[in-house]
């Protein structure tokens, strides 16, 4: 990474370290339309004063200012809480990006294991012949063990799957040669896989049974004033 880059992230980080602070949501998420031109300004500076911005110190800490949108999630500071407001459950985002599968085919693993509880979303994967479960199984225990070493979650069995979904990753085309001197065109896939992580017991969804929607059916029905009728 370039000094400027460097510099750039820095001072992101700054701004945002700000925002989430005082909490100030609207900031935090207008602030992004103006990165982009602070990085266009930014990124002028070295190539016109070269000598200024050489490299100052060897120390490695780009990884901590990753610039990716979900991973940026975990830096959310929340202002202190009152003392009569319920406890806020601790979440953790986490993701895998790149993964050499189909964005597709992991859709449905995803879909799978949605507002599942953590111990049973794993075992849900443990099984699953899919090659994206084993991968997905990965992801999750790194989720869970970064949520009880960062997120000061106490029982790393009391999260749930809050959210869970795949975004299309790097498609690369290559030639697939049929006979006869034709050729196709082929997809080299990849995908990426988020999921989120909440503290607490997985919410119940109240489902209604076809019988309880006749029955409301039917009373709607009753309910009913007709008017200009016998
Ligand atoms: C029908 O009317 C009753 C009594 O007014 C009311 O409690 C109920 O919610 C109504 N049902 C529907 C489906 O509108």
């Amino acid at each position: 990474m370039t000094a400027s880059g460097k510099l750039t992230i820095f001072i992101y980080y700054k701004l945002l370290l700000k925002a989430e602070y005082f909490g100030f949501k609207v900031f935090f998420f207008t602030l992004f339309a103006g990165v982009t031109l602070l990085n266009r300004l930014l990124g002028q500076i070295p190539s016109r004063f070269p000598t200024l911005f050489s490299q100052t110190s060897c120390l490695h800490t780009s990884a901590v200012f990753n610039n990716k949108n979900w991973e940026r999630k975990n830096r959310i500071v929340y202002p202190p809480q009152e003392k009569d407001e319920p406890r806020r459950p601790a979440e953790v985002h986490h993701c895998r990006r790149q993964i050499k599968y189909s964005k597709d085919k992991m859709w449905y693993l995803a879909k799978l294991i949605r507002g599942m509880s953590i111990d049973q979303a794993l075992s849900q994967l443990e099984f699953n012949d899919k090659k994206g479960a084993k991968i997905m199984k990965e992801v999750l225990l790194e989720a869970q063990e970064m949520a009880v070493k960062n997120h000061n979650v106490e029982y790393k069995s009391n999260l749930y799957v809050a959210e869970s979904f795949t975004g299309k990753g790097q498609y690369l085309k290559r030639i697939r040669y049929h006979g006869r001197g034709m050729f196709g065109i082929m997809d080299k896939v990849y995908c990426h896989y988020f999921v989120k992580l909440v503290e607490g017991p997985p919410p119940v969804l109240e489902q209604s049974t076809p019988f309880d929607q006749a029955k409301e059916y039917v009373e709607e029905l009753k309910n009913r004033t007709i008017i200009y009728s016998l």
